[in-house]
């Protein structure tokens, strides 16, 4: 296929992913439901001394929480891109672009995500690209952004679904170590929405991967939106497919004290933020549920939600007697419910 096609083609999918996922219905269940927390009547602290504060890749955020990877390429996605680094920059939290695949082989492509680093100036970007990627698109990627790290996706289920999609997933491990031995800034591997096992986990980590992104399933559901985009198959059986998110995050959480997990997938209020902080999570990234709002309410609206978690986040510290995200992190919780028969 000649490269123009490859880039309209490419370009006509990035659209599509963000009307199907505005369309999508099936949401599976990510299971904080079943991380139970204990209320603290005689927490013993003052509001306005809790600190919300924390490191992430070197450099401090005012809260564990990130925009995650949705999207670039396209004129809509500098627009949406443009108003979520101003969220960014407010809050002083980290945001990951969406795969910048696109715009390797396409200059002009290339504006959509680099407004991003022109907004949140000093404030941590996060690069994008398939963990199939070579070395040189790595560097790239990474060049467009100044990036503090870049994200390499697993994203097998949604290929598989794609008429187009990858169909041959062999070397991705060898070649994601490849990509680490040779790159000055840290790789995070992330999925999409299906979740990382504990043993897949153990296999990255032994490749020296520092920083897992598990995204499991309980929010945005590529089965479903690949499934949408194709007229000749029906997948709806296949929506359940995945980890829920609570489930991958407690199996990857105590593998080794160097490796980083961000939680992902379904993360939509404040107490699933809290519940991943206290299940053992680095930060907390959002990606759909921040989208819809900016879709449905434009900038307010996705600035609201998140004031809203930050704000809840702090009552949910008091309510727990902890003061800092560090205090927080040693909060003991309960696994009940189902999730208890999946652990
Ligand atoms: C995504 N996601 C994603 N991830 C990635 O690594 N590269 C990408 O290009 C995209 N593109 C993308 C587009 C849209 C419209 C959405 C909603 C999501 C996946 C995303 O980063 C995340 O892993 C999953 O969406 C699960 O988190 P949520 O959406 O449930 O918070």
């Amino acid at each position: 296929m000649k490269k123009i096609e490859q880039f309209n083609k490419r370009r006509d999918r990035k659209a599509e992913h963000i009307n199907f996922y505005m369309e999508s219905e099936h949401e599976n269940n990510a299971l904080f439901e079943d991380i139970y927390l204990e209320h603290n009547a005689l927490p013993e602290l003052n509001f306005d001394e809790i600190n919300t504060k924390s490191t992430f890749l070197d450099k401090d955020v005012d809260f564990p929480i990130m925009i995650n990877a949705i999207t670039g390429g396209t004129d809509f996605s500098w627009e949406i891109n443009r108003q979520l680094s101003h969220i960014a920059l407010e809050f002083n939290i980290p945001i990951a672009v969406g795969s910048q695949t696109i715009a390797l082989y396409n200059k002009e492509s290339r504006e959509s995500y680099e407004v991003v680093r022109e907004i949140v100036k000093e404030g941590i970007v996060i690069a994008n690209l398939s963990s199939m990627a070579t070395i040189e698109e790595v560097k790239i990627a990474i060049d467009m952004l100044e990036a503090d790290a870049i994200q390499l996706h697993l994203n097998v289920a949604q290929e598989l679904i794609m008429t187009e999609g990858d169909r041959n997933f062999k070397g991705v491990l060898n070649n994601i170590e490849y990509i680490i031995k040779n790159v000055d800034i840290p790789v995070i591997v992330k999925e999409v929405g299906f979740g990382i096992s504990k043993d897949v986990a153990k296999r990255l980590y032994d490749i020296g991967v520092s920083y897992i992104d598990i995204s499991g399933t309980g929010g945005t559901n590529f089965i479903e939106i690949e499934g949408r985009r194709r007229k000749d198959r029906d997948f709806t059986d296949l929506y359940s497919w995945g980890i829920p998110t609570a489930l991958s995050l407690i199996q990857c959480v105590n593998l080794n004290k160097n490796l980083n997990i961000i939680a992902s997938g379904g993360i939509k209020n404040s107490q699933d933020i809290v519940k991943s902080l206290c299940i053992g999570a680095h930060i907390v990234g959002i990606s759909g549920e921040i989208l819809r709002k900016l879709l449905d309410g434009g900038y307010d609206l996705a600035y609201k939600y998140v004031e809203e978690l930050t704000y809840k986040l702090k009552i949910l510290m008091l309510l727990l007697g902890k003061k800092n995200i560090e205090d927080l992190k040693t909060t003991r919780y309960k696994i009940i419910g189902e999730l208890k028969e999946l652990v």
